[in-house]
């Protein structure tokens, strides 16, 4: 159907629209087949560590491909670059959102880096996400140690200095496989939202969230959901779990399609979770 934009695809219902992360050919196509069987748009997400790895570039295309020939409308992003250049890489390679994530630098160049990409990004029509405050946790290999909650007194200076398609906030949630009960600032949320007005704002971390905490987030103005390890445990674990049933086959063939149909299954709940299903516990 389309390649759209994160501006575009935030705004297709009045739920969130689940962020999943690629690994692989087989990781991006189950999750495309899970959004076309829920009928929901999606957003298929790489790292700048994994884009960046040697020979990479190609899944970067494959993603674009997929997007394209998809029946359902998907976003093609890059998640957590730090950098100008993968931003660009990934422009060249189609992709339709980027995300500069500066959260990690004081106020004043966090904007900077961010008005940087977002002016290089206008002038191809590719939408940015930013982050104000850190998550705590692992993403691509590499650790944060300690959170760095998003301050409400920020937001408004960070907006009304960018022009950013979505916010990225730190409110108690975290990459990888939370230590514990997770717990949200729900309230320190909707202040944030109270802030951002209209600038939509994005939940990482989500592996391991409630239904609940999933629900009262997008009640409350979270737009975009990130998952990515539930995607790398669906996946080996499926991997594992299939080659043990007949390990003397080594099959190559039919272990990634298993793969490839348990991640579709795990990311059709989620978007039908998401963009409907939250309502029922509101
Ligand atoms: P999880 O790996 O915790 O699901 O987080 C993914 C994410 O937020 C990527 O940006």
């Amino acid at each position: 159907m389309a390649l759209v934009t994160l501006k575009e695809i935030l705004k297709i219902h009045d739920g969130a629209v689940g962020a999943f992360s690629v690994y692989d050919q087989f990781s991006a196509q189950g999750i495309v087949a899970g959004a076309e069987e829920a009928g929901l748009p999606v957003i298929l997400m790489i790292g700048s560590g994994p884009l960046n790895k040697p020979g990479n570039d190609y899944i970067g295309q494959l993603m674009v491909q997929f997007a394209k020939e998809a029946s359902v409308p998907v976003c093609v992003f890059l998640d957590h670059s730090k950098d100008l250049k993968t931003c660009l890489k990934a422009m060249k390679l189609g992709f339709s959102a980027v995300m500069i994530d500066g959260s990690h630098l004081p106020l004043e160049e966090n904007i900077a880096i961010t008005n940087k990409v977002t002016e290089a990004a206008r002038a191809l029509g590719v939408s940015v996400e930013a982050e104000l405050g850190a998550l705590a946790g692992v993403e691509d290999g590499e650790e944060v140690k300690q959170a760095k909650m998003t301050d409400p007194a920020h937001v408004e200076e960070f907006l009304s200095k960018t022009d950013v398609d979505g916010l990225a906030v730190s409110i108690g949630n975290a990459h990888g496989l939370y230590k514990g009960e997770p717990k949200l600032d729900f309230d320190r949320l909707q202040t944030i939202a109270g802030i951002a007005k209209d600038v939509p704002l994005i939940l990482h971390g989500g592996t391991g969230l409630t239904l609940e905490q999933f629900a009262k987030g997008v009640q409350l103005g979270i737009k975009k959901i990130n998952i990515g390890t539930e995607v790398k445990k669906t996946y080996i674990e499926t991997f594992i779990s299939t080659h043990e049933k007949n390990v003397s086959a080594y099959d190559m063939v039919e272990i990634p399609q298993a793969c490839k149909r348990a991640v579709a299954q795990m990311v059709k709940d989620k978007l039908e979770f998401f963009a409907k299903g939250w309502k029922e516990l509101i």
